[in-house]
């Protein structure tokens, strides 16, 4: 299934180049074009009024991201769930808390870095992003990339590690080594949705943070983080 979407992804891309369609990739551009400069806050507000694809009808907020506009790290995930649709913030419900545990336990703050999703919102009963709604509204994150421009970049879990890094290879071959994106330094980990369901898997994610600490010179606590 995964496969296939990323396959339908690039094949897409490609039919559209090739009809010269450059529109769909100029999500961010468009309204912007009166002042010329972009900003986190344009971007956000773009986000917030998008239509670009079916999802506009059924969310109930855009969740742009939010946090440190010059954050060194950034968290990138798959979609909103239903607690960030309701809030319009990214990460606020369970899986959200246990983020926040993960960011803490590196002494840093949620304001400290940047926290994003690859769809900014929800998918229908939380499926998985579908092709289209991924062409349309990745230029918002390459947007928020280019701007916040983090040192390091942690994706969170399968669908936002395989989508940013391109590749099918499995979440579990992905994580525990630093791959590139953007000239950015991305490490792929579990989502902490699938913590809650597999905690035997959160000494992974505690070895994948460690190294992001480490790379970004931060003094790594001695305890690994309670649920
Ligand atoms: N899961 C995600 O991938 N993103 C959120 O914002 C919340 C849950």
């Amino acid at each position: 299934m995964r496969n296939k979407i990323i396959e339908t992804v690039k094949q897409m891309v490609e039919m559209e180049k090739f009809a010269g369609n450059y529109e769909v990739f100029d999500t961010v551009k468009r309204g912007t074009k009166k002042t010329g400069k972009i900003t986190l806050e344009g971007v956000a507000k773009k986000i917030s009024v998008c239509d670009l694809c079916p999802l506009a009808k059924t969310r109930t907020h855009a969740v742009p991201g939010e946090g440190n506009p010059k954050a060194e790290l950034m968290f990138i995930g798959e979609a909103p769930g239903r607690d960030e649709d309701q809030q319009a913030r990214p990460f606020v419900g369970r899986a959200g808390q246990l983020l926040t545990k993960i960011i803490e336990a590196i002494g840093l703050r949620r304001e400290d870095v940047f926290i994003a999703n690859i769809l900014k919102c929800r998918p229908p009963e939380n499926r998985n992003p579908l092709p289209g709604e991924i062409v349309k509204c990745s230029p918002y994150l390459v947007e928020q990339i280019d701007l916040v421009k983090p040192k390091i970049i942690c994706a969170l879990g399968k669908f936002a590690a395989q989508t940013l890094l391109n590749t099918e290879v499995p979440i579990s071959k992905l994580r525990g080594k630093f791959h590139e994106y953007r000239g950015i330094k991305l490490m792929p980990t579990y989502h902490p949705a699938y913590l809650l369901r597999n905690p035997a898997d959160k000494k992974e994610v505690w070895e994948d943070i460690k190294l992001v600490a480490k790379e970004l010179g931060i003094e790594i606590p001695r305890k690994k983080p309670k649920d």
